[in-house]
């Protein structure tokens, strides 16, 4: 009996070790976004200056708020207003929309096709909303700084004529590595499927490099769109007579080129979701 105990108890010590380095060995081959050691050099600020001025932004909680119609009736504003760091993308407006989306706005992420939205309003954006950081995304022919790039000339005009707003660029490096995640995360080439990453991506991208636990409003899974019974809301909650988000999502998907993969994106959340603190919420999502 006790001799018997006594090989259990050697087998257990030989096991667990075991156990601790075959769970090293698969933690290290998933390696996330978050542990990139460059960290946060992937945004680089526009100043007048041109001095190298990498995003310093670490948030404990973040609410990621998406643009989607699920925001409509969600009643979640100021559950988000109270979460340390909210951040948005594009123009997705906040005046009128208060009880559902918040009111408080830490970071925006923005497309490069956006910034003209921001600029037509530049008063709003950049002047009354100064507490907030802008991190703009675009591909290098919109963003290259040798006076060629458009959106980065109109992101520097901004800079000079509002000194105060910290505008931040997504830099090509950072938009090469993201195009890499995508290809390890689905086997596929972004630019040979002729895909565009979304706003979302970048912005999920951030969120897990600035915030140490996420949780995210409206937006929803990869197989939502196929369930049935689930909610018809327009694609974005702010332009309520578009196309709807399903059908939006559906035409991007197959789109041969120059379509944002939102469901396959969605899909590659899911995952993450299992490594990082993650929640969904409006619609919740069962990982
Ligand atoms: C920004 O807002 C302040 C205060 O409202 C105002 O005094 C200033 O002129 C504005 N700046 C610009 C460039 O519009
Ligand atoms: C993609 O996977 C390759 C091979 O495992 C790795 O070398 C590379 O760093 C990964 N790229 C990104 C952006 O994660």
């Amino acid at each position: 009996m006790k001799y018997q105990m006594l090989r259990w108890l050697c087998l257990l010590s030989l096991s667990l070790p075991l156990l601790f380095w075959l769970g090293c060995v698969i933690i290290r081959d998933n390696p996330s976004p978050a542990v990139q050691s460059n960290g946060l050099r992937g945004y680089m600020r526009i100043t007048p200056g041109r001095t190298e001025q990498f995003l310093h932004m670490h948030c404990n909680q973040c609410a990621l708020v998406s643009s989607s119609g699920q925001m409509l009736g969600a009643g979640v504003g100021e559950e988000i207003d109270k979460i340390g760091c909210v951040i948005r993308m594009n123009n997705a407006p906040t005046q009128g929309y208060e009880k559902d989306v918040g009111s408080r706005t830490s970071v925006r992420v923005v497309s490069h096709t956006s910034v003209p939205l921001l600029v037509k309003n530049e008063r709003y954006y950049f002047n009354q909303s100064a507490g907030t950081t802008y991190v703009i995304w675009g591909p290098e022919r919109n963003m290259r700084q040798d006076g060629k790039g458009r959106t980065f000339n109109a992101l520097l005009k901004v800079a000079e004529k509002y000194p105060n707003v910290r505008i931040y660029a997504v830099t090509s490096e950072k938009v090469q590595y993201c195009d890499g995640v995508f290809q390890n995360e689905t086997g596929k080439n972004r630019m040979k499927t002729g895909a565009f990453l979304s706003t979302g991506f970048f912005t999920m991208i951030l969120a897990i490099e600035m915030c140490d636990s996420i949780h995210v409003y409206g937006m929803i899974d990869d197989s939502y769109c196929s369930r049935a019974n689930h909610n018809v809301v327009p694609y974005h909650y702010y332009e309520r007579n578009r196309i709807d988000e399903c059908k939006m999502y559906r035409v991007h998907e197959h789109t041969q080129r120059g379509g944002h993969r939102f469901i396959t994106e969605k899909a590659i959340y899911a995952k993450w979701a299992t490594r990082h603190k993650m929640e969904f919420k409006h619609p919740s999502w069962v990982l």
